[in-house]
């Protein structure tokens, strides 16, 4: 089911177009990673997606209505690339006048427990570390138990704990509740999960589809095979299966092989010519 969908949205600051006419839809129940490097537009995308700026052109419709007004802002959840709480609050100050905004505030419990948010619950946020402001920023933007999740490159700068301790939230919440998540990230590992993907650069989608399809369209998956008298032999495979069954026809003369299947990686870097970072 169609949730939220963007039609040729476009937003110009000054002369400079940061986001040029993309079409975007997320379907309920789905991961969507807007994937891209700096300054593709992935936050101005995000601001208009959540009505934080107004685009200069297009439109924007949540399974049928209007993104502006309190409805909407009830229904979402967002995590912007740079936190909007409180410094001189206390975590849980920031998240409880969150909580009584909206009457539904049982997940609270269960997220500070998640989230490991009891030994800084008193403390005061701007005392805090990057990845504390982070697990206190998800906290906050999932108290209202939103159907739609926006987060705005929410590893950027984390350790891989603190990102594994989130997404283990975040998937538990998916499986639980069908929340959908619409994701920007730099990390190439943190779209290879995602249900659906759209490459950003320079404002525009370059590319869009599943990842299964992406790494079908634009990488190889490669089959290197070493012979027992010492040849090595690169071969383009179409899937693992053929793979397996060219391993098991040289099984008797080879001495090793590694196979790489091609990856999100290869897919920006073929379609850009260059490195995400
Ligand atoms: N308020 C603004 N005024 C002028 N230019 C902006 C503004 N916000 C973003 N931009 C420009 O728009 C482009 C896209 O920025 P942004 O959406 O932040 O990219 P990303 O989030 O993908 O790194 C960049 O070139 C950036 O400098
Ligand atoms: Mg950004």
């Amino acid at each position: 089911m169609k949730l939220l969908q963007a039609t040729s949205l476009t937003k110009k600051f000054s002369d400079k177009i940061a986001v040029n006419n993309i079409n975007l839809t997320i379907n309920k129940g789905d991961f969507v990673a807007l994937l891209g490097p700096n300054g593709a537009g992935k936050s101005t995308t995000i601001n208009m997606l959540t009505g934080i700026i107004q685009p200069t052109s297009g439109k924007i419709e949540y399974v049928g209505h209007a993104t502006t007004g309190h409805a909407y802002r009830n229904k979402i959840g967002v995590v912007f690339q740079s936190s909007v709480l409180d410094n001189n609050l206390s975590v849980k100050d920031n998240i409880m006048t969150r909580a009584k905004m909206y009457s539904k505030s049982t997940q609270i419990q269960i997220l500070i427990k998640k989230l490991g948010l009891e030994s800084i619950w008193k403390q005061k946020y701007s005392s805090l570390s990057g990845g504390q402001k982070r697990r206190v920023d998800i906290a906050r933007a999932l108290v209202q138990s939103p159907e739609l999740l926006f987060l705005d490159e929410p590893s950027t700068g984390l350790d891989i704990q603190t990102r594994t301790a989130i997404w283990d939230v975040l998937n538990q919440l998916r499986q639980a509740t069908g929340l959908t998540i619409i994701l920007t990230t730099h990390y190439l590992e943190e779209a290879q999960t995602a249900d659906y993907v759209y490459i950003v650069d320079q404002g525009t989608i370059i590319a869009e589809d599943t990842v299964i399809e992406l790494q079908k369209k634009y990488t190889q998956n490669l089959l290197t095979l070493n012979y027992q008298n010492g040849e090595v032999k690169k071969i383009t495979v179409n899937d693992k299966n053929q793979a397996i069954k060219i391993l098991t026809e040289n099984s008797k003369i080879i001495s090793d092989f590694e196979y790489r299947p091609g990856t999100i990686d290869d897919v920006f870097m073929n379609l850009t010519g260059k490195e995400i970072r």
